[in-house]
Formats: C-alpha cells, sequence, structure tokens
C-alpha cells in the first residue's frame, strides 16, 4: 500500500484532530533548540494515541503547541474540520477548550489560594451560577472526589493523586474532544499510577474522548494506546497500530526502547543479544545531519548521515522513517 492510499484510509475516518507538520523552536542564546521538526500524525474520534520518547525529545512541545501556548513556529493543526493555527483571540480561546491537557506535577498546575470548587469552575466563568454548580458537582463527582466535603478545601490539603484528579475534573467541565495526557502519572506513586489510569480510561468512556497520552516509558502506554507514536530528538520515527509497532517494531530507536522495557515475568532472562541504547541524546540545538539517531544506531550507514529518512507505510497503519528497518531483514 502506498503512503497516500494509508492516508486517505485514516481520512476516511472521523479524525477529531490533525497535526501537519508541526515544528517548535525555542531561541536560545545565538541559536534554536529545535524541539520539535516536521511532525504529523491525526487522532480518530475514541482512540488512544501514545506519544513516546526520551525525556527531551519534543513530547510536552507538540502539547503545548497544539493548544497554541505558545502556538507552533510552523505547521498546521486542525480540530474537526477547523483550523487552529490561524485562529486569534477570542475565536482561538472558545475552540481551544475543546482541546483540554493535564501535566505531570499536579500539585504545581492548581493555585494554591482558591478552593478546588473555584478550580474545576475556573474556565466556566461565561456560564450563569447555577449550570457551573451543577458542572462542577456532577465532575467532581465523577473523578471520585466527594463535591460536598472537598469542594471547599485547597490543593494542599490533598495527595498527588486527588491533585491530579481534581485536574482532571477542572478539564472535564469544558467539556473538551481531545484531552492531552502529559505524563500524568509519572510523578505520583506507584500504588496510584494504576488508579489514575483507570480513572482516564472511566473519563474517556463516559465522555467520549479521544486521547493523545504522553509518556517517556513504553511500559505505561502499553495497554491503554490504539496507536502509538515514536519520537526521537523533535521527530516522529515511527507510527501506526500499537500492536504492530509492539509485535515487530522497525526503527531501531523504537526496538531500543522496548529492549528496556522490563519483562514482567520474573523468570525471563534478558535478552543479552540485544543491544541496549547507547551514547548520549544529542543536543536539539545542534542534531546531527540526515537522520538524528544515527549517532546512537547500531544499523547508521554513510546514507543516513546524508538523507533524511522520509516517513513510509511499511503495513496497514504503520509507517517508518528510517533507511535500513528491521523489518527489512
Ligand atoms: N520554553 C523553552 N525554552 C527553551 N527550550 C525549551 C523550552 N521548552 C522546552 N525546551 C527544550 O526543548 C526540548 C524539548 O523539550 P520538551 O518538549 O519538554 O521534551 P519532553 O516533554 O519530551 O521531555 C528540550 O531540549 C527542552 O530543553
Ligand atoms: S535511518 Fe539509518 S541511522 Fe536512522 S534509524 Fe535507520 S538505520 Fe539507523
Ligand atoms: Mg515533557
Amino acid at each position: 500500500m502506498s503512503a497516500l492510499q494509508a492516508s486517505e484510509q485514516r481520512s476516511d475516518q472521523d479524525l477529531v484532530l490533525r497535526v501537519e507538520h508541526l515544528t517548535v523552536g525555542f531561541p536560545l542564546g545565538r541559536g534554536i533548540v529545535q524541539a520539535v521538526s516536521d511532525v504529523s500524525f491525526d487522532l480518530a474520534r475514541g482512540e488512544t494515541l501514545g506519544l513516546v520518547g526520551e525525556s527531551g525529545c519534543g513530547k510536552t512541545s507538540v502539547g503545548r503547541a497544539l493548544m497554541q501556548l505558545p502556538p507552533p513556529t510552523s505547521g498546521r493543526v486542525f480540530l474537526s474540520d477547523t483550523e487552529l493555527t490561524g485562529l486569534e483571540g477570542e475565536a482561538l480561546r472558545r475552540t481551544r477548550t475543546r482541546l483540554q491537557m493535564i501535566f505531570q506535577d499536579p500539585i504545581s498546575s492548581l493555585n494554591p489560594r482558591r478552593t478546588v470548587g473555584d478550580i474545576v469552575a475556573e474556565g466556566l466563568r461565561i456560564w450563569d451560577r447555577g449550570s457551573v454548580d451543577a458542572k462542577v458537582h456532577e465532575v467532581m463527582e465523577a473523578v471520585g472526589l466527594d463535591p460536598s466535603v472537598h469542594r471547599d478545601r485547597h490543593p494542599h490539603q490533598f495527595s498527588g493523586g486527588q491533585c491530579q484528579r481534581i485536574c482532571i475534573a477542572r478539564s472535564l467541565a469544558l467539556e473538551p474532544e481531545v484531552l492531552i495526557c502529559d505524563e500524568p502519572v509519572s510523578a505520583l506513586d506507584v500504588s496510584v499510577q494504576a488508579q489514575i489510569l483507570n480513572l482516564l480510561e472511566d473519563m474517556k468512556q463516559r465522555y467520549h474522548l479521544s486521547l493523545l497520552f504522553v509518556a517517556h516509558d513504553l511500559a505505561v502506554v502499553k495497554n491503554i494506546s490504539d496507536r502509538l507514536a515514536v519520537m526521537y530528538l523533535g521527530m516522529l520515527c515511527e507510527i501506526g497500530d500499537a500492536d504492530s509497532i509492539y509485535r515487530q517494531p522497525a526503527h531501531p530507536y523504537t526496538r531500543a526502547l522496548l529492549d528496556a522495557v522490563p519483562d514482567p515475568d520474573p523468570d525471563a532472562r534478558p535478552d543479552h543479544d540485544r543491544p541496549s541504547l547507547q551514547g548520549e541524546l544529542p543536543s536539539p540545538v545542534d542534531p546531527p545531519s540526515g537522520c538524528r539517531f544515527r549517532t546512537r544506531c547500531p544499523r547508521a550507514q554513510d546514507r543516513c548521515a546524508r538523507e533524511v529518512p522520509a516517513m513510509e507505510m511499511i503495513a496497514t497503519d504503520h509507517a517508518v522513517a528510517c533507511h535500513y528497518p528491521l523489518t527489512d531483514d
């Protein structure tokens, strides 16, 4: 199947989010941090897309650029048929609420001086008082907080897991279509991580959400993602159906990430034949020419330094950007 046929097949689906050639640069001294370079993907309604890659690869910058906080340096973002990039002022503020984001550190994203009820109602100020109260009550209950007890308390009276519930309630109050979850459990105790992941799954069903789920750890997204997108140093390496990628990763970087996921079977012996990820992450101010992964790739050849590998379809809903993908062997 050609890349064109495959993209036509996806565009037949109800795509709630489309991202085209997203690029984000931050000025740093005389240079530019190339945080995100030419990233394209889409999200179908009801789907969960896991976005994974090492810390610093640009995941949060992608999420923020989708929200236009700040807007990307270039590229286009569409919510259903509305182009977000290019909107300004009131039109941008109104449309942007259809996209909500929750963050890694829930405590610091809550204003310590406000009550939980006020925080959850934050975006609802334009509504009349009666419907604000009803909405706050509904979403607090939905995330497992007791509105009558908790709404007058302040964030410091809650644990990290409960603060993440408050953040989730605040975003749900605005009735978004897409929820961007930026490492929502990485700062939480292991014992509460599963509770928050389960809650997000429940909320996804109940509120008909589509999720972009960001994680640096493939183990976290394994069970919840329909599709996966793997990023390295600001660029996408591989994207597609999660089962297909887990079963047969085509990009050497995806393979290295998968090898780093501990085997849940305690008797399983480590597989010493597989090379794990070597070397340092290069600077995003001066990324390697050609394939950005080449300085750490066991398969790199001369061509990898000269040509940026294009994203090519290798199966139905499975694409890879590599000159010598593992699936060629
Ligand atoms: N506001 C900023 N100013 C300058 N550099 C930034 C800024 N935000 C992120 N970066 C840089 O952009 C790169 C991508 O960061 P980020 O998107 O936070 O990655 P991730 O979420 O995958 O850890 C990193 O090199 C980071 O240091
Ligand atoms: S393009 Fe070359 S360097 Fe990049 S991942 Fe593929 S083989 Fe490795
Ligand atoms: Mg991040």
